[in-house]
């Protein structure tokens, strides 16, 4: 793990013995200060330090926000471990999909035994759960062993609530409706050295009918162009070489700030950071996807040669009754456009099967723009019906097996895609950048993902007695290449030897 640099403000200088101050991010450190005395407290009675675990579940969004937890809890004086028999747990949650949420309730319970043996741990919850009220009601009735509930709106607020449930008994509950408060400057604790996700933007404004986002992460917030910019200095210049700017939503950045500006702008001044080896994004809408945009990332030298654009379905009826502003021609149009231009670019996609109302014949419409595009890879999920949505209203939600059937079919179909667009590399030298060493000297393919976005592991039995190293080609795809350890957080030019589904066994050159 790394620490982020604005991480270096002195806790001990902080007077705890005086009010907290009421502006951000003062208050925060303040109570930092204040969990910091609490942890030292703690050692001296304990002869250790107290551990804390931070479990994300969810999307890029919840794994940025779970760093910034780890970077609290660090600051404070815990220690991080991976293991959920810490003294200190935390569940960043998401609610995209009901079976995330039945996960939580299974880990939870799971909990509730380890602080039967160990009665002063704490357990909190934070993340898009929490913004349900029904969540609450369970929380309170059926897990009342849990201490800390918070949102994802007073995230920032983290070390303040942190410290309350140390001096309280019982649960602490403390749920935002909205803010359009932004934060910044809280310390962060990052899993790569070498590569960094960066907030742009927070919330959603388009309610997609099937959609919970927009309830739980509330309306749409920019972040202001020289506070990312310089957010991302500070990350180079501590050893980060690529970043993912995250938002549900990029194309649609800078459209409520004081001083508008585009996502494609904001990529050009990202472009100029000296040092930045590559950018990322995530998540393109493409109602709002601009020819500026193209012309930024054809043009440029650090932009990845991948656009996820999600397209949910292939039928303009269904994209009608999803709110989804476009039809399957404009959808079609638009990825040839991006095509044309960027040749070289791979597209992926999410698509959800078994939208209320959709036939045999619309999923065929979904499966058609699967092989025109040719989706270099696809999240497809089934239909979740999330309460409070327009669509949890509508009348003619899908028998379960033809939902069955009809992912089965798309799934074939998006694999023979994504396996044929991947292999058209094979034989090719190109730049990856190196992230990790291959598990057990085994190829672990993380790239395809099945229903509901886990990505499936599958093992691929590779020269057990070489060490090899797993790197990302600029178009996401992932190559395992024999090397070690001071290969990571290196770009290296690599051969793609063998295509293998979805990834490549390769070697440096
Ligand atoms: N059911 C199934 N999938 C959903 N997604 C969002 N809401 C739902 C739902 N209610 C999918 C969409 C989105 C991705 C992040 O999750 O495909 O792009
Ligand atoms: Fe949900 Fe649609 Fe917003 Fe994406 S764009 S977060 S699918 S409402």
């Amino acid at each position: 793990m790394s620490r982020e640099m604005y991480n270096e403000i002195d806790l001990a200088k902080i007077n705890i013995n005086v009010e907290p101050p009421t502006e951000e991010p003062g208050r925060q450190y303040y109570f930092m200060a204040k969990c910091c005395k609490w942890v030292k407290d703690f050692e001296q009675k304990n002869g250790r330090r107290p551990t804390a675990c931070v479990t994300t579940f969810g999307c890029q969004m919840n794994a940025r926000d779970s760093e910034k937890l780890a970077g609290i809890l660090e600051k404070a004086g815990y220690q991080l471990i991976d293991n959920e028999k810490a003294d200190f747990v935390i569940f960043n949650t998401c609610t995209v999909r009901d079976n995330a949420n039945q996960r939580v309730y299974g880990r939870l319970g799971e909990l509730g035994g380890h602080k039967r043996r160990n009665p002063g741990m704490k357990i909190a919850l934070c993340g898009c759960m929490m913004q349900e009220p029904e969540v609450i009601e369970k929380l309170r009735k059926s897990y009342s062993f849990v201490d800390l509930v918070f949102g994802t709106h007073n995230i920032y607020k983290f070390a303040e609530l942190l410290y309350a449930s140390h001096e309280a008994e019982g649960m602490v509950v403390d749920i935002w409706k909205d803010t359009d408060k932004i934060v910044e400057d809280l310390p962060a604790e990052r899993k790569y050295p070498f590569k960094s996700g960066i907030n742009i933007m927070f919330g959603c404004n388009n309610f997609c009918s099937y959609c919970i986002v927009p309830y739980v992460r509330g309306r749409e917030r920019s972040r202001k162009p020289e506070d990312i910019l310089e957010e991302i200095r500070r990350l180079v210049a501590d050893g980060v070489v690529e970043v993912m700017l995250l938002g549900q939503n990029v194309n649609s950045y800078g459209k409520n700030l004081d001083n508008p500006i585009t996502f494609a702008q904001l990529l050009r001044e990202v472009e100029k950071i000296d040092g930045l080896k590559r950018i990322r994004f995530m998540t393109s809408h493409p109602k709002d996807l601009s020819d500026e945009l193209i012309e930024v990332m054809a043009q440029s030298e650090k932009i990845c040669r991948h656009l996820h654009l999600p397209l949910q379905s292939g039928s303009t009826r269904i994209l009608e009754r999803m709110n989804r502003r476009y039809t399957k021609e404009q959808f079609l149009e638009l990825a040839q456009r991006i095509r044309d231009r960027i040749p070289d670019i791979a597209i992926t996609t999410d698509i959800i099967v078994g939208f209320p109302g959709e036939t045999p014949e619309d999923l065929e419409e979904t499966i058609d723009v699967v092989r025109r595009v040719k989706f270099d890879n696809a999240f497809t999920f089934i239909y979740s019906k999330r309460t409070g949505t327009p669509a949890a209203a509508m009348e003619d939600q899908v028998p379960k097996e033809q939902v069955k059937q009809g992912f089965d079919r798309l799934l074939k179909t998006v694999q023979d895609t994504a396996r044929s667009q991947v292999a058209k590399y094979e034989g090719r030298v190109m730049e990856a950048l190196i992230e990790e060493i291959t598990e057990k000297g085994n190829s672990v393919e993380k790239s395809q993902p099945t229903e509901n976005g886990e990505v499936m592991e599958k093992e691929h039995s590779g020269g057990e007695s070489v060490s090899m190293v797993t790197g990302r080609l600029s178009n996401n795809t992932i190559v395992h290449v024999p090397g070690d350890a001071s290969l990571i957080g290196k770009t290296v030019k690599v051969s793609l030897d063998e295509c293998h589904g979805f990834y490549y066994i390769g070697h440096c050159v």
